[in-house]
């Protein structure tokens, strides 16, 4: 291409992220995308960076599921999302969601056994009674005036469960609830994000440390004896391991909570059939997890050798975001994709990703999303939005999509 041809292309190139105009849908571009060009240019809002955008469900397996792309958001091409400065970037140590093989596999293997779905079985018990514990709170508050979900619930019941699975003091939760929340989302200064780190880095440090001579029946005091038994990692991996659970193992669920309960309440006609039906739920989770795609461009990649795709040849050192809301809203895998049906197959959802790095916490997910679900609306039935849909804050503007608040009534 000539250098004026070149840079007219530049300046057509959509720009990342797309905004959502439903809650339930993908933005728009989304579907002309994967129709026209499911493997696409965009340029990204934060830097003008050029990245590829993946749109089709078998693509983003394919992509997501080949050994010749990077997870290393130090590398050049790697398409972030938040401004970090590169002087931070380079100091910031890699967790293993960053990593690759064999790296990667050595950490992963070390936590693995912790999320396994018999470990999940075991902890169901602990999880309910937390959630009763919450929503005891919430009810005596008598429920005339409004009460904010997000607050009261799907904030605190992630966060007490990932507390107890690693070892983390609850009472220093606004600490790391800042922390991760300055760590995820967009409008932040570089400042504070970087201030984040530290101070997230240091706490898990001080912890860390705390439980090598002073281990305790947790995760993270586990992880330390394991390492002692079989070396495999420094002390510096176990604080990242620690960190990373902890900064992902709430936020998101967190999220979830909030959007499927506004989903539910919503569309009656689901929320009374999963009422009639409870073993539906199970089912409705998955479509909650697969309809809001909350962590949309949460698997960025560097192309690390020329890859075909779809046509298309990806070059070695290229940014590449495989989007899992738009292969969730596929509707060759599922037809009428923007619509909420607790009854579909769609268990092939990618919403924890695909690949190495798929989300080793799904299971606990899963377990708290059904846990929070079925209890919520069983003690109270007459459970509603205090706001109409349309005037509550979506977090458009972060990395993880969510709600700010979810005001209720019952
Ligand atoms: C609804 C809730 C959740 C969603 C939608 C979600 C989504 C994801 C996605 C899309 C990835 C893939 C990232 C990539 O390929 O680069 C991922 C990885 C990961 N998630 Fe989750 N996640 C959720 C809950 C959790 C929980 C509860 C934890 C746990 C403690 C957790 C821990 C992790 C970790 C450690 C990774 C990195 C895995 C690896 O690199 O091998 N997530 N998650």
């Amino acid at each position: 291409m000539s250098a004026p041809a070149e840079a007219a292309h530049e300046d057509a190139l959509p720009e990342f992220p797309m905004r959502r105009a439903c809650p339930y849908s993908p933005p728009a571009d989304y579907a002309e995308l994967r129709k026209a060009e499911p493997v696409s240019q965009a340029r990204l809002r934060v830097n003008g960076k050029r990245t590829w955008l993946i749109t089709r469900h078998d693509l983003y397996k394919k992509l997501l599921g080949d050994s010749r792309v990077s997870a290393n958001l130090k590398l050049p091409g790697y398409p972030l999302q938040v401004p970090v400065p590169e002087e931070t970037l380079q100091s910031v140590p890699l967790t293993f969601l960053s990593m690759d093989p064999p790296d990667h596999t050595v950490q992963r293997r070390m936590l693995a056994p912790e999320f396994s779905v018999r470990r999940m079985r075991e902890l169901r018990a602990r999880v309910q009674e937390i959630v009763d514990q919450q929503i005891d709170v919430m009810l005596a508050k008598g429920g005339s005036t409004p009460v904010d979900l997000v607050t009261a619930l799907a904030l605190p019941v992630p966060s007490l469960v990932i507390c107890e699975l690693l070892g983390v003091p609850y009472e220093d939760h606004p600490r790391f609830e800042k922390w991760a929340w300055a760590i995820m989302n967009h409008d932040v200064s570089d400042e504070e994000r970087g201030l984040a780190h530290y101070e997230l880095d240091s706490y898990v440090d001080g912890l860390v440390t705390e439980k090598e001579s002073d281990p305790g029946d947790d995760m993270i005091s586990r992880l330390i004896a394991f390492n002692r038994e079989t070396p495999a990692v420094e002390h510096s991996d176990i604080v990242s391991m620690s960190k990373l659970m902890l900064v992902t193992g709430h936020e998101t669920t967190a999220n979830m909570i909030a959007l499927g309960v506004m989903a539910l309440l919503e569309h009656p006609e689901q929320l009374d059939a999963v009422r009639a039906e409870p073993e539906l739920m199970q089912g409705a989770v998955e479509e909650l997890l697969r309809l809001f795609s909350i962590s949309d461009a949460g698997t960025a990649r560097v192309a690390m050798e020329d890859i075909e795709l779809a046509d298309v040849t990806i070059r070695a050192g290229d940014g590449i975001l495989p989007l899992n809301n738009a292969a969730n809203h596929d509707e060759r895998v599922f037809p009428d994709a923007d619509r909420f049906d607790i009854r579909r197959e769609a268990r092939s959802h990618v919403a924890f990703g695909y690949g190495v790095h798929q989300c080793i916490g799904q299971n606990l997910a899963r377990m708290e999303l059904d846990v929070v679900y079925s209890t919520l609306l069983r003690r109270i039935p007459t459970l509603r939005l205090a706001a109409p849909a349309d005037e509550l804050r979506f977090k458009d503007d972060a990395i993880v999509y969510g709600l700010y608040e979810l005001p209720v009534t019952w």
